[in-house]
């Protein structure tokens, strides 16, 4: 039930002449103070079309407007204020979720529309790094979003593993690597090397022209370089994985950089065709100075490719591939300036699907103050983040509840969660510094608060001996703790929605936040286990908020524990 339009259409009988329904419905607004009522009717648009004074339209309406989903209005100033029929709507909000379940809030306008996101895409030869990490869980978060719904996201990771960094790496290796070292501890070694390569290469020129040359030779496919470049890549996809499987994410395709080297000469030919390719110092460039951007850089002096040839080749890659109506790309906000390039390219190129190519940005993170640097080899390493999460986790449930069965199963799902939930928790574009301290704790806006609400909820449906309702009972709930939580129950469909179209996981971890208090306040006032005539409504109240609660939970990736 949309009671909005209910109470649009209530409106709209009054006055179907003067007003439409739409747009009756969209001057509703929502009250500054519960005490105001629940739906607010400004009667502003009416009094300039009958120039009346508004106030008195209100007064005149209120009376004549009525509907079995609202219990009462009242008239303050120019507002006519609505206050629901608490009974009918939490009872229909309730039998909504006893039915639908975790599909509760599901949407199908996506029509199964397949949906590019490209995501998390680390560098091989490199650790994850928290950056990373950003771009997996929004990624991942934002393909939940999309499910939810209606569309088919297809998460791509586009690993960076191409490019004239591999030269490099290859030089470092065939100077001061060995393969044992390569092995026993891949990519802190290839951390190493690339740190070396760095360092010497500040005095020693010769050593970039080596690095290049080597680059040359795997583009060209000379054996030994291809062989080097798939070890290299093969290893530090294993570690990659370990990340992944703690994290719970999966990918329909890993189609990196490399995947796109034979598909470059076509990118290449097409902008020649247009004539869009000038040569500046030896390098071939598209300029866009009527975009007001700096030119793209398609073809280095030597001939190497570049990470934005590579982008165009992707784009077209993925528009043949998935038709896609919107293609998305869950990339830092450093990262913004090549994103404008790349549409502007494709718009030189006349594609009109140009437009639909969308950079999602997200801020950067520090940890403990530090900003991370791969090249000086000050990395935080997402592992040891992981650990040190799971660590504190453990820590504060052998405090808790020691006789927790599973404990570290549960400390994983908690640590593992609350990394994660932090990092969704505030809107994408906040650059933010956290410490492991504050991100574990069960009080205050953190996922294990959201986990922990949610554990205790199904305690008390164990301790009624329920878990299961009949959708075809009656769960009227008239007190005004109840109707906190069924409004926040009735407006899911709605969040998720705004989360759709604002690309934005944190509007989904605000609603776990609110719900989780606004429950918490709940169960602190109203008695759920005590007989009265309203205590299976209350037992179904705090049913559908552990539903919804993990629902929430899943979409941001986070796990919810039944018990913690
Ligand atoms: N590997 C890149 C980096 O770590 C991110 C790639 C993002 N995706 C893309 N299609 N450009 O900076």
């Amino acid at each position: 039930m949309d009671y909005k339009q209910l109470i649009a259409e209530a409106i709209h009988n009054e006055m179907n002449e003067h007003l439409e329904l739409n747009e009756i419905k969209h001057l509703l607004e929502k009250p500054k103070h519960t005490d105001y009522g629940d739906v607010a009717f400004p009667t502003f648009q009416l009094a300039k079309l009958f120039r009346q004074n508004p106030a008195q339209i209100a007064q005149d309406l209120a009376s004549k407007i009525n509907s079995p989903i609202i219990k009462s209005s009242q008239v303050v100033g120019p507002y006519i204020n609505f206050f629901l029929n608490k009974e009918t709507v939490s009872n229909d909000i309730l039998k909504q979720v006893i039915e639908q379940k975790e599909n509760y809030g599901n949407q199908t306008f996506g029509n199964k529309g397949q949906v590019p996101i490209d995501m998390s895409s680390p560098n091989i030869a490199k650790p994850m790094s928290m950056g990373h990490l950003r771009s997996t869980v929004i990624g991942n978060a934002l393909s939940n979003i999309l499910t939810k719904v209606g569309f088919t996201p297809i998460r791509i990771n586009h690993l960076g593993d191409w490019g004239t960094q591999f030269g490099k790496l290859m030089t470092a290796y065939k100077k001061w690597g060995s393969e044992e070292d390569v092995k026993a501890e891949p990519i802190k070694e290839l951390l190493r090397l690339y740190v070396i390569f760095h360092e010497k290469a500040e005095e020693d020129e010769s050593l970039e022209d080596e690095g290049r040359l080597w680059f040359r030779k795997l583009e060209n496919g000379d054996e030994e370089a291809v062989a080097l470049w798939k070890w290299f890549r093969d290893e530090s996809l294993k570690e990659f994985e370990k990340v992944y499987k703690r994290l719970d994410i999966e990918f329909d395709s890993y189609n990196g950089e490399a995947f796109y080297n034979d598909k470059m000469d076509r990118v290449v030919d097409l902008l020649n065709q247009h004539n869009l390719l000038t040569v500046d110092q030896g390098a071939h460039i598209v300029n866009l100075d009527k975009y007001d951007l700096n030119p793209a850089l398609i073809k280095k002096s030597d001939g190497a490719t570049l990470y934005m040839t590579r982008d165009l080749a992707a784009a077209l890659f993925r528009k043949e591939t998935y038709d896609f109506s919107q293609s998305l790309y869950v990339v830092g906000q450093e990262q913004s300036n090549h994103f404008k390039q790349l549409k502007a390219v494709l718009k030189e190129l006349n594609f009109d699907w140009a437009e639909d190519i969308h950079h999602i940005p997200f801020g950067l993170i520090t940890k403990d103050g530090k900003k991370l640097s791969t090249r000086k080899g000050k990395v935080v390493l997402l592992e040891e983040v992981l650990d040190e999460a799971t660590q504190q986790a453990l820590d504060q449930i052998e405090a808790k509840n020691p006789n927790l069965p599973n404990k570290e199963r549960v400390s994983e799902q908690v640590g593992v969660g609350a990394v994660v939930f932090h990092d969704l928790r505030n809107d994408r574009l906040n650059n933010f510094d956290f410490t492991i301290e504050e991100v574990v704790q069960f009080e205050g806006e953190t996922g294990p608060y959201v986990q922990y609400t949610r554990a205790r909820a199904m305690s008390i449906l164990r301790k009624a001996g329920v878990s299961s309702f009949d959708a075809s009972g009656t769960y009227a709930l008239s007190d005004d703790y109840s109707w906190e939580v069924i409004k926040l129950l009735q407006e899911y469909p709605n969040t998720i929605k705004r989360a759709y179209d604002n690309f934005e996981p944190s509007i989904i971890a605000k609603h776990s936040l609110h719900l989780a208090s606004t429950f918490n306040k709940f169960y602190a006032n109203v008695r759920v286990l005590d007989e009265h005539e309203e205590k299976d409504a209350r037992l179904a109240l705090v049913y559908a908020v552990t539903e919804v609660l993990k629902e929430d939970l899943r979409i941001l990736g986070v796990q919810a524990p039944d018990e913690m």
